[in-house]
């Protein structure tokens, strides 16, 4: 996608990963963007001023006290977007207090467009609770703060840390303006459910399963990029709620159908992401159950399926989403699903594929709509593969 008239602020901050930032620059501007570079005290351990003033034909702004005073208030207004990359854990942590000692600083401050972050460090600092705290504080801020690649670091260690490489924040870059200048989903009342849910047996146990809440986090976070009032139901999941859309916390399935039954009616689209348990214990042993015999039997019931009511009531101009997680047969089951639950879409993760299904950054997913086309995507990122079922949406409910 060009970047044909986009200005852009590439804020880079003292890291080994700052060369990185120079080919960043020129992907940037081969994609038809506009660039002013603003850098950190320390980037000039790194590489030189001179190198990104020559790439931009123009001044890298670097200090609060020698250019004009509100140089940092023009550069906020002017940009349709900021990227920090590569963030170190100081500069996250700053932009996370809202601290403003440099120039980069004070711009991020000053920003009102979007703004992209992507971390660099070794990767204890990335792991450290601290970071981990700022970085779901920006998140929190609806700031993008994308993951970091894994593998050797300069340091000679392994781990998560490293800077994503220059084309895949590109991809990123490209995506979200993409995404926010199209709007495509304004006007829409979408309506997501995400996570698992937990059913409890007495006052310290409950059964639950592995699922971690990032696809149907990932679509609500891009839902509200293309402009719909999102409701989020979420079962416990260790994300923050993203930025701006309307979260529903949950515990139990019985819970997330409460919730969703009331709501449901006034939504265009809805997607069960959620992996909801098909079974509950009756009810909650009021003690903890102690330890007797060598087994243990336990009945569940079976809860009430909320995407089948959903299908059963639903509205003319409704859009229903299901998800379908199979470990065989998986397309076959999938259609299965898609007629009995009266579906228009349904998103099958087979746990065949490796990288797909829980936990995973990634997903590998097959669409099946109701006039039975089916497509299947290669391995991607749970917001990549967001993208690609938001955009059948789209072109479903436009048909
Ligand atoms: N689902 C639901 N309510 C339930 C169980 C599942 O709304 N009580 C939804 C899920 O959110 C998902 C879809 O149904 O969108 C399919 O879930 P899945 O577990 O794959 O299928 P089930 O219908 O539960 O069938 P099975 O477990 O036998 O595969």
């Amino acid at each position: 996608m060009s970047l044909e008239g986009k200005k852009i602020i590439l804020g880079i901050s003292g890291s080994i990963a700052a060369y990185k930032g120079v080919y960043l620059l020129r992907l940037l501007q081969k994609s038809g963007a506009e660039v002013k570079v603003v850098c950190t005290p320390a980037v000039s351990h790194f590489v030189g001023e001179l190198t990104f003033s020559s790439l931009t034909g123009t001044s890298v702004f670097s200090g609060l006290w020698e250019e004009k005073w509100s140089e940092h208030v023009a550069l906020g207004t002017w940009a349709d977007l900021m990227i920090i990359a590569p963030a170190t854990a100081n500069t996250l942590a700053k932009c996370a207090q809202g601290l403003c000692d440099n120039a980069l600083q004070a711009v991020y401050l000053a920003a009102r467009c979007p703004v992209v972050i992507a971390p660099a460090m070794d990767v204890d600092m990335y792991l450290h609770p601290r970071v981990q705290h700022n970085i779901h504080i920006l998140k929190t801020d609806g700031v993008h703060v994308l993951e970091t690649g894994t593998g050797y670091l300069a340091s000679g260690l392994q781990g998560p840390g490293r800077l994503l490489e220059p084309e895949e924040i590109l991809t990123s870059v490209q995506q979200l303006l993409t995404h926010n200048a199209g709007k495509k989903l304004a006007d829409k009342r979408v309506l997501i459910s995400a996570g698992p849910t937990q059913e409890a047996l007495d006052p310290v146990r409950y059964i639950t399963n592995h699922s971690s809440g990032k696809m149907g986090y990932a679509l609500a976070e891009m839902a509200q990029a293309w402009g719909a009032e999102v409701h989020l139901v979420s079962g416990p999941t260790a994300l923050p709620a993203p930025h701006g859309v309307h979260f529903y916390p949950v515990v139990s399935a019985k819970e997330m159908f409460e919730t969703i039954k009331d709501m449901h009616k006034e939504q265009d689209i809805l997607i069960m992401a959620a992996a909801v348990s098909d079974y509950a214990p009756p009810a909650i042993q009021a003690e903890k159950i102690k330890k007797q015999g060598d087994t243990l039997e336990l009945t569940l019931h079976k809860t009430t399926d909320i995407l089948k009511y959903l299908g059963n009531h639903k509205g003319m101009e409704q859009f229903l989403v299901g998800f379908a997680l199979e470990t065989n047969n998986a397309r076959a089951h999938a259609e299965q699903k898609l007629r009995d639950k009266n579906l228009d879409l349904i998103v099958l993760n087979s746990l065949e594929d490796k990288g797909a299904g829980f936990g995973h950054n990634t997903n590998k997913v097959t669409l099946i709509d109701r006039g039975g086309e089916v497509q299947t995507y290669p391995l991607k990122s749970k917001k990549e593969v967001a993208v690609d079922i938001l955009e059948k949406i789209v072109q479903l409910i436009s048909l």
